[in-house]
């Protein structure tokens, strides 16, 4: 049996705690011994009004279990620097931040006005580089930091009339995986999750028998996982659901390498090799690739020098 995963005396921000699946983590983590700040601003789904009840709640109920946390009302795109600094004033440093406040504007992109889209983005994407921004310099001087950024299946995959939530979602797997290179050398640990969990966002959406099993708890245990001091995993991408956990990552595929004549280059080629373009089956001189990083590319390059003549794009140049 493994050692429980302790969280003592570590410091950890949570956006958005006041509900849904910030509340959870928030509890869990207190559980486990971390001092926890429960942000969240306590508005409506659509991200109107706000409130000090719901981060006050989660608080005490903390408390009472006899945990330390304390409460944050800051908005994460206005004030995100106030929430790492209410972290380092009450408890001297911070050590993981969960990105997770979030709102919803669903409307179809025919419908969506600049302010649907860009209040949305703000809210996730911008409120997640304020908080990641502040708490920056902080994980860098003490050597150590775990950020999640809360993506969503409709960021990776894209969903009928979230075309704001979609794109701040994927920016937010973008910002992290950047992050996650800048933070290597100072064991700042950054990871993307996509869950699926019964809250107030899913509520009116999804059928009753469904939503059973979507019990937001289920999405604690790999956050926690991901953000211990033990765990070195980084950059990468986790989708969960109703206790199921995964990872996604990007392919490419074996792709077709042209002849280096620039005669090659024409819409006509890609057209005649379309297939090999989109093929994810290997090939003798290109492989399908995971690709994590940029540099990735440089084998692809290296493999076009290295064809023999005769296999150079076979592209048929003549027959176009
Ligand atoms: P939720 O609505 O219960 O929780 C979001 C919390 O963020 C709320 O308590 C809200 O008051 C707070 N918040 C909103 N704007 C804020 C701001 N500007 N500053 C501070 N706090 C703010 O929803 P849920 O489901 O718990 O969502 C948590 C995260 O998970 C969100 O980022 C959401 O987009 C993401 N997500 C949820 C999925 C689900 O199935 N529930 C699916 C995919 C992603």
């Amino acid at each position: 049996m493994s050692e429980k995963l302790s969280f003592k005396d570590r410091v950890v921000v949570i956006t958005g705690a006041g509900g849904g699946l910030g509340k959870v983590y928030a509890l869990a983590y207190a559980a486990r011994g971390a001092k926890v700040v429960v942000n969240d601003l306590g508005g409506t789904l659509g991200g109107s009004g706000h409130n000090s009840r719901a981060a006050d709640l989660v608080v005490d109920e903390i408390k009472k279990s006899g945990g330390v946390a304390v409460a944050n009302y800051d908005s994460v795109n206005e004030n995100g620097e106030g929430i790492i600094q209410t972290a380092v004033k009450e408890f001297g440093r911070v050590d993981v931040l969960i990105n997770n406040a979030g709102i919803l504007r669903d409307v179809s992109f025919a419908k969506m006005t600049e302010s649907e889209f860009a209040s949305v983005v703000d809210v996730h994407l911008t409120g997640g580089y304020k908080l990641s921004k502040a708490a920056w310099p902080h994980m860098r001087s003490q050597k150590f930091g775990r950020i999640i950024n809360t993506a969503s299946p409709a960021g990776l995959f894209g969903n009928f009339g979230q075309a704001n939530y979609s794109a701040a979602k994927l920016g937010l797997v973008g910002l992290g995986e950047t992050l996650a290179k800048e933070g290597a050398k100072y064991n700042i640990n950054v990871n993307s999750i996509a869950p699926l969990a019964r809250s107030r966002m899913t509520e009116n959406v999804l059928p009753p028998h469904i939503l059973k099993q979507l019990g937001p708890e289920k999405i604690v245990p790999l956050v926690l996982y991901l953000t211990h001091e033990s765990t070195k995993v980084s950059n990468s991408i986790f989708e969960l659901a109703a206790g199921f956990y995964g990872q996604i990552r990007w392919e490419r595929s074996s792709g077709q390498i042209f002849n280096p004549d620039p005669k090659t280059y024409t819409p006509e080629a890609i057209l005649n090799k379309w297939e090999e373009i989109t093929d994810f089956k290997d090939k003798p001189f290109n492989k399908t690739q995971h690709p994590f990083q940029l540099s990735d590319y440089n084998d692809l390059i290296t493999k076009a020098k290295e064809l023999p003549k005769n296999d150079q794009g076979s592209v048929k140049i003549n027959s176009l």
